[in-house]
């Protein structure tokens, strides 16, 4: 089972930063993911619509130029990132997914992974974009067919991982609250991978193992992965 970096080793450290980025490559993680938005006209990698929670600042993330975000801590010593400086960061040491948080980050961030995968040492394969917003993917898909894509949900859907295969999805990423046998049977019926979000107890990592689960995302992955490695000995 591969372990993902939810937002990096976002529970030791300030969550979408470049800290937490490197640490989670650090501890062996498969994967990071994180999330994206557009503000000012760049891809700034930051989960929520407003700015209190994570960073000294105040408001709705698009309401600020870039100047005043890069002003903002998120943490000693940590600024928002863009997508291109942790593309940078990472260099094709690990996948990365890209979760877009809103249907306009999208040209502006697929078009920054095309120039990674020309520039900065990643295969398309190891870039992993994710949405909740199922027709923009659709739409992705058609546009930029080189990437991986996986259908976000945070439910049981009528037609259980029918949505992700029709798609052209290589994965569901399904949240630990619905999770469901019969969705994970579906999905992999269909030839898809299931990842969980967002899982950092032991008892569920061993509970999605015995499922067949392919990946987890964790704020803890180094927690994650040494549970696994003591329970394969
Ligand atoms: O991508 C998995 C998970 O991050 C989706 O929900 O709200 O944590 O971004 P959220
Ligand atoms: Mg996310």
């Amino acid at each position: 089972m591969e372990i993902f970096a939810h937002r990096g080793a976002s529970g030791d450290h300030p969550e979408n930063t470049l800290i937490a980025i490197e640490r989670a490559i650090e501890f062996g993680a498969d994967g990071i993911e994180i999330d994206v938005q557009l503000a000012d006209g760049q891809v700034m990698v930051f989960h929520d619509r407003w700015l209190h929670r994570t960073t000294n600042g105040y408001g709705r993330l698009q309401d600020l130029s870039f100047d005043r975000l890069r002003a903002l801590s998120v943490g000693p010593g940590q600024q928002i990132p863009t997508l291109l400086e942790v593309l940078n960061c990472i260099q094709g040491r690990c996948c990365l997914n890209v979760e877009l948080k809103h249907k306009e980050v999208a040209g502006p961030a697929l078009t920054t992974l095309a120039f990674a995968c020309q520039q900065l040492q990643f295969d398309p394969q190891q870039l992993i974009i994710s949405s909740f917003h199922h027709r923009l993917l659709a739409q992705l898909k058609q546009h930029w067919p080189q990437f991986q894509y996986a259908g976000l949900t945070a439910s049981v859907p009528l037609d259980l991982a029918c949505f992700a295969e029709r798609i052209g999805c290589s994965a569901l990423h399904m949240d630990l609250s619905c999770l469901d046998e019969e969705l994970v049977n579906d999905a992999h019926q269909r030839g898809l991978q299931v990842r969980v979000y967002t899982v950092d107890e032991v008892d569920d990592i061993a509970h999605l193992a015995e499922m067949k689960v392919d990946g987890i995302f964790s704020n803890f992955p180094a927690r994650a992965i040494g549970y696994l490695q003591q329970a394969r000995q």
